[in-house]
């Protein structure tokens, strides 16, 4: 696995490639981010990895600071999925001068949800994106469904700008129990890991009462929101939205159910995808 270090080193040691397959990470790999690795392998001619923190889609409250920077086993890791190169710029490599050119996405989406509850987030992960996108050049680049607001994001952003890239979704890779894997896990003490495991049950049974009839959107995302908050979670929010826009669910509409909660001081996302429209 190559490793490149600046933007100068990547282009030369892409110059040959036709089409990169870019998986874009912040590091702290997990078996997550490999599956998405091994997705993207067959489809370009070489497969490329980033890890870079970026500051700008951190509130200044939040954990830029301590975000777990694991580089050596990062490395392992993707030797082992397969991964050909590796682009890995320290903060002066990627943002030379400050990045005062940002790309804000369209409010309509980006202020809802995880926009609202963080702003300014997908500023920087639009930024940071579009900013990878120049430098691998990739056709194709793998982002995962379990951020399935930055996900739909990106799509737009790359509809809107017309670059020429495939965006393709990875499925959310879950442990045992159903907790969505994420970096932030580790955060967790063993009694929360334990009880983390309740975020997907929550979104289960929201699917469950969709699958039973139930019209009063309302309702059920009061019910969801109050049996977390009973455990003892601080749920930002538990909702169900319209899967092509992530707004308020029609009858007919197919459904996605998101959720973000905060147990003890860590931030947990995660959604599911409901097979039945909303009745
Ligand atoms: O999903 C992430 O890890 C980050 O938001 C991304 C896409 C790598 C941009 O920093």
């Amino acid at each position: 696995m190559y490793i490149a270090k600046t933007i100068d080193e990547l282009r030369s040691h892409l110059a040959g490639s036709q089409r990169p397959a870019f998986v874009p990470t912040m590091g702290n790999l997990h078996d997550g981010h490999l599956a998405l690795v091994r997705q993207a392998k067959p489809l370009g001619d070489a497969t490329v990895a980033s890890i870079f923190v970026n500051r700008l889609q951190f509130l200044p409250h939040e954990d830029f600071d301590t975000y777990p920077r694991t580089w050596e086993s990062d490395c392992e890791k993707l030797r082992a999925a397969g991964c050909d190169v590796l682009f890995a710029p320290d903060e002066k490599a990627l943002y030379p001068e400050p990045q005062t050119c940002k790309v804000h996405p369209d409010p309509v989406l980006a202020d809802l949800l995880e926009g609202h509850f963080r702003p300014g987030f997908f500023i920087g992960v639009c930024t940071v994106v579009m900013k990878l996108f120049q430098c691998v050049q990739p056709r194709v680049a793998v982002f995962g469904k379990k951020d399935y607001q930055q996900l739909m994001m990106i799509r737009h952003m790359v509809r809107q700008f017309a670059l020429p890239i495939e965006i393709v979704g990875g499925e959310t890779f879950r442990a045992d129990d159903g907790l969505a894997l994420s970096s932030r896990n580790g955060y967790l003490s063993a009694t929360e890991r334990a009880e983390a495991v309740q975020l997907s049950k929550a979104l289960q049974a929201m699917a469950e009462a969709v699958r039973a009839g139930e019209r009063d959107v309302a309702a059920l995302e009061a019910r969801a929101m109050q049996s977390l908050a009973q455990r003892g979670w601080q749920p930002d929010y538990l909702v169900l939205r319209r899967r092509a826009d992530l707004q308020a669910p029609q009858a007919g509409d197919a459904l996605v159910a998101l959720a973000a909660a905060r147990l003890g001081s860590t931030r947990l996302i995660d959604n599911l995808e409901i097979d039945t429209p909303l009745a």
